[in-house]
């Protein structure tokens, strides 16, 4: 029961109650305090996936699942793609505010100061198999940095923030393009001063010295977009890892390595990998999407609609909209008048919207469903897709990271269980033992 005069939440237990104080949000959902709960009560809450604790206060992103809305520091996701490219979004999330254009060319002043490798950590490279994942690649070797680099906030170091945060922004682009080059067996190409974020990266992945590669403004703004779709998604496994793992105290770099691997998963990150995968299949077997609508509902097959649903979203994904409109556009731009996996995938929506069983689950589209095939038309191969979403949600998990730091609320991240193991029993010696 909440007292909404007093802003309290009352439990009623059969021998007591004990009430709660409200705490309040500036939109959305507002959250029971429940600090005192083991200490006033005995029990603690039972919540799988955490799917309705809130673990801290934030004021970075806005997400209203029900109506497809989300917002980062007050600015709605379309305005933001519409209108920026990706370093004004990751500025804003880490700082709160839209930079100037002095703060803006300070800014990329320092990514360029910061987007070498130490040479010492290109040698890493030599070692790692070539068809080793890039996503393994990119969580070692942002782990390592913390080897390299000084730390951030530590009183007896003096970088500056903006230092560490560029180095680290800077870096991961590099490494990712790199670990790409490792994998096909060509020589890494070096970063230029003279070149923006996504130039950069595109020439770092497609130039070699032999060959020149064209940058194509439309492919950069396409990747400027969906850069910024994926700049940060509030409370989301990776992000939660980086905040659990940073609340130990460790440093930034090695706590975004954990949220690397967090983002590897197929029902995160790797499920822009899955969905391509599934589409290739579905084209490859044959198999008709109807039959595969069936397989996905089916509750003794663990095969799941890749792309599809959210924890959050009971509605279409505002990212998955942006993205299918810019994967047309950019398909219609390339002159790629028949993609068949576009084709299978528009069939599939189509197919799902209109299954009861995905009506009933709210199960729509999500980010993850059209990005792969614009990737793919760029000529980023499928097993950089994560790596992608990884060099997107970067500027969230540090804006996360810092707010974490930040907040005196927070503790070490220790959960509770509740046991159900064996209860306490008498030790057998070995000899006893049956
Ligand atoms: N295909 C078929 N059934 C599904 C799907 C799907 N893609 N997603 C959810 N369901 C069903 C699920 O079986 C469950 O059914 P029931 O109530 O009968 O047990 C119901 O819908 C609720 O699903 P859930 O697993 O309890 O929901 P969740 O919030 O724990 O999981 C999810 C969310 C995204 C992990 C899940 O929808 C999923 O596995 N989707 C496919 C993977 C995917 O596309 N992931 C990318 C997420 S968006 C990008 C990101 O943030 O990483």
């Amino acid at each position: 029961m909440i007292d909404k005069d007093e802003q309290r939440a009352e439990l009623v237990l059969p021998e007591k109650s004990v009430s709660f104080p409200i705490t309040e949000s500036s939109v959305g959902d507002q959250g029971i305090d429940i600090r005192r709960l083991r200490s006033e009560t005995g029990l603690i809450t039972y919540d799988p996936g955490l799917a309705n604790t809130a673990a801290c206060k934030s004021a970075i992103t806005f997400l209203d699942g029900e109506n497809g809305v989300l917002m980062h520091h007050g600015y709605r996701i379309e305005d933001l793609a519409e209108n920026c490219v990706f370093l004004e979004v990751a500025v804003l999330l880490i700082t709160g505010s839209l930079p100037n254009r002095e703060e803006r060319s300070q800014f990329t002043r320092l990514m360029n100061k910061n987007s070498m490798l130490h040479e010492g950590m290109i040698r890493f490279f030599d070692n790692y198999p070539e068809r080793a994942h890039p996503m393994a690649i990119l969580s070692a070797m942002v782990v390592s940095l913390s080897a390299f680099y000084p730390e951030i906030i530590r009183e007896d170091n003096d970088t500056p923030l903006d230092e560490t945060i560029t180095n680290l922004l800077s870096k991961m682009r590099t490494i990712a393009a790199f670990s790409y080059k490792k994998s096909i067996g060509e020589p890494f190409v070096y970063p230029s001063y003279k070149l923006r974020y996504v130039e950069n990266f595109l020439n770092m992945m497609f130039s070699s010295p032999v060959a020149n590669y064209h940058i194509d403004p439309v492919v950069e703004a396409v990747m400027n977009k969906f850069l910024i779709l994926h700049a940060d998604h509030e409370q989301n496994a990776s992000t939660t890892v980086v905040r659990g793992v940073g609340s130990s105290g460790t440093n930034l770099y090695a706590s975004i390595a954990a949220g690397i691997s967090s983002l590897w998963g197929s029902m995160h990150g790797g499920a822009n990998q899955a969905v391509i995968e599934m589409l290739e299949d579905i084209r490859v077997s044959g198999k008709s999407v109807k039959q595969v609508v069936e397989q996905a509902k089916d509750k003794s097959n663990p095969f799941r609609l890749m792309g599809f649903g959210h924890r959050v979203y009971k509605t279409y994904d505002p990212r998955a909209r942006i993205a299918k409109e810019s994967c047309r556009e950019l398909l219609k731009h390339l002159g790629i008048d028949n993609d068949p996996l576009l084709d299978v995938a528009m069939e599939l929506e189509e197919a799902a919207l209109a299954d009861d069983y995905f009506k009933e689950k709210s199960l729509y589209p999500n980010v993850d469903f059209y990005t792969g095939i614009a990737y793919r038309a760029i000529g980023i191969p499928t097993n950089m897709f994560t790596v992608m979403f990884a060099l997107g949600r970067l500027p969230g998990w540090i804006a996360h990271w810092l707010e974490m730091r930040q907040d005196t609320d927070q503790r070490i991240v220790r959960p509770r269980q509740v046991y159900i193991g064996q209860k306490p029993r008498a030790f057998v010696p070995v000899e006893e033992r049956l």
